[in-house]
Formats: C-alpha cells, structure tokens, sequence
C-alpha cells in the first residue's frame, strides 16, 4: 500500500507540470541521484536480510512505474506543444494569394519571328551578323560613296575614325557574299543604329535584311516576293504601293508603302538588284550571277500591325504597354 501511495502522489505530480522543464524537475526529484527512489534504496542497508529482498523488489517496480508515467507525459507534453505550433501556423484560406505574373513576348520579338517563319518556308536561311561595323563593311563596300550624307555624325555613332554601330544590316550582304558561294538565299534580322529621335525614329531599330544571289534572278522575282510576303504579314487585303527609288547598293531600286488605318501611305521596306559593283567588291561575277536585296524596319511594321503611333512606346517598359500584348505568350 505504501509503496502504491509514493507511486499516486508522483503520478498526480507529474500530470500537474505543463512543460518539459517541470517535468524533468520531477524526474530529478523521484530518480535522480539524490531523488526519493534512490535514497530509498540506501536505506534497504539497514534492514534484516528478508525484509531487503522485499523492499528491493518494491522498489524495483516503483522505480518502473514512475519511469513510465514519465514517459508517457513526456510524449503527451510533446504532442501539446505540436498541436499549439499547428495551430499558430494556420493558414487563412480566405487571403489572396500571392501569384507570378508570367512575362511575354516582346513585340519586336514576335514580329521579327513572324517575319523569319515566312522566309524560312520559302527556302530564305537564318543568319546572324555583327552591330559593331568597320566602315568597308557598313559603307565601303555597299557601293556608298564618301560624301554620302548617312556617313555625317549626324547620323552614325563613331566608335572611332574606321569603326561604327552599323547604321544598317545590310553589313551582312557583304560579310555573307564574301564567305559563301552563290546561290545565296539568307535573312538577318537585328539592331541597327541612328543618330535620330522623335514619334518615328529611335537611335536603335531593328531591320530585316534579305538577300538572294543566283543565275537567274529577277526584278519580277523580288517585286513577287515582297507582295507574297507582305499579303502573309498584313493579310490579302493589305493596300500595296512600290515607288522607283535610290540605294547606292542596288539597280534598280525600289521602296513600298502600305495604307495605314489613317488611310496614310507609309513606307516599310527598301529593296532592288544587288549593284554590279556591289558583287565586283566580294567577287562574284556579275555578268553571271544576279542577286536581289530588300531591308525592312521591324518596329514599321510592328506599328501598323499593332496600330501604335509612336515608336518610343517600344522601348519606356511600361507594363501597361506591354501587357497588351500578352497573347503574344510562348511560355
Ligand atoms: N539598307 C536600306 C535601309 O536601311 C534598306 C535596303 C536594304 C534597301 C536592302 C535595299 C536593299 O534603308
């Protein structure tokens, strides 16, 4: 009875404590080397020989039984203090959530992929090119004389006397004519710079350029490309105008303008035959070989296809511009 009594009191104890610290007190206090169970141990040396083995086997279970019902309230402080930790953490279905907003496209990027997707399923090969330009390259070789006015500071971006930012990428015609052998049937696309801004001018633009060099290429050729093209870019609709006009890389030379909305004329490519003195600069035989050439300024296009008026628009990154183009999304 005595030894049950000692074995109650403890349990009534160690259910009062609320945290593992009171607990462990009450663990030093019943088992620890000063605690009740030990001294009481010490105390069996005192005793006759039969009355030792009996208080030792109480003892014994005692022991067991403390050690258990600590335990078991160890565990319960345990899942408490888990349950209280949940419980703090919970979550408020009701708040808003906090989502990504998934970029898109740029509409350059689109355009200019738009544009490659009809040249390429027409036989037209991808290239890429250089924006930092010699002036051979920019100027010399594409037959443009030095007086020319584009030449001026006024309208290109020296980087020194013999180096520039290409003002055109028509830079490419003569890198590639120079490496490959005709037939020759290539697109470039990318960044080319002007000393120039307002609503329709930006120091840097993007232009397609294209370029095809074979035996029997011809004027009707280019003209029959341009209308194809531009029919699959604005639609079978779209009001075509080709007007005679002067590159000093190609013979003849023409320009073509597309009705806007405004019901106004506006240019988006330049084009011709690729100059005889062109292909005597990279070596191909001119009396052989024949070639057409067109360029195209991406954010012309992007524009009227768009309906935006004013080109700046392309390049302020504001959200609320660009966000309308979301459908452009590849991801
Ligand atoms: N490079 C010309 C421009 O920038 C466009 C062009 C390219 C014209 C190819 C004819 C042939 O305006």
């Amino acid at each position: 009875m005595i030894s049950d009594n000692i074995v109650i009191i403890a349990k009534k104890e160690i259910y009062a404590v609320k945290d593992i610290n009171e607990l462990n007190i009450l663990k030093v206090k019943y088992l620890g080397k000063k605690g009740y169970i030990t001294k009481q141990f010490l105390l069996i040396k005192t005793l006759k020989k039969e009355e030792k083995i009996n208080k030792s086997i109480i003892l014994n279970k005692q022991k067991k039984k403390i050690i258990k019902i600590i335990k078991k309230r160890q565990k319960e402080i345990e899942i408490e203090k888990n349950k209280k930790k949940l419980l703090n953490q919970k979550i408020d279905i009701s708040l808003p959530g906090k989502y990504i907003k998934i970029g898109s496209e740029h509409p350059i990027k689109s355009t200019i992929n738009k544009i490659e997707k009809f040249f390429m399923k027409v036989g037209f090969k991808i290239v890429i090119g250089q924006e930092i330009e010699d002036v051979y390259h920019n100027f010399d070789a594409l037959n443009i004389p030095k007086y020319h006015p584009i030449r001026t500071e006024q309208d290109t971006f020296w980087l020194d006397k013999n180096t520039l930012l290409r003002t055109q990428t028509s830079n490419i015609q003569i890198r590639i004519m120079k490496k490959e052998k005709p037939p020759i049937r290539i697109l470039t696309s990318g960044k080319v710079y002007r000393n120039d801004y307002d609503r329709n001018h930006t120091p840097m633009f993007h232009q397609i350029e294209g370029l095809f060099i074979d035996k029997k290429v011809t004027f009707t050729d280019l003209k029959s490309i341009l209308v194809l093209f531009l029919n699959f870019f604005f639609g079978k609709k779209c009001k075509i105008r080709f007007r005679p006009s002067y590159f000093p890389f190609t013979e003849p030379s023409l320009e073509v303008d597309i009705l806007n909305q405004k019901k106004q004329w506006i240019e988006v490519l330049g084009a011709g035959m690729v100059h005889p003195n062109v292909l005597k600069n990279v070596k191909i035989n001119s009396s052989k070989y024949y070639g057409y050439a067109f360029g195209m300024g991406v954010e012309r296009l992007a524009m009227l296809q768009y309906n935006i008026d004013d080109i700046r628009l392309f390049y302020e990154n504001d959200i609320r511009f660009l966000k309308q183009f979301k459908f452009n999304n590849f991801i």
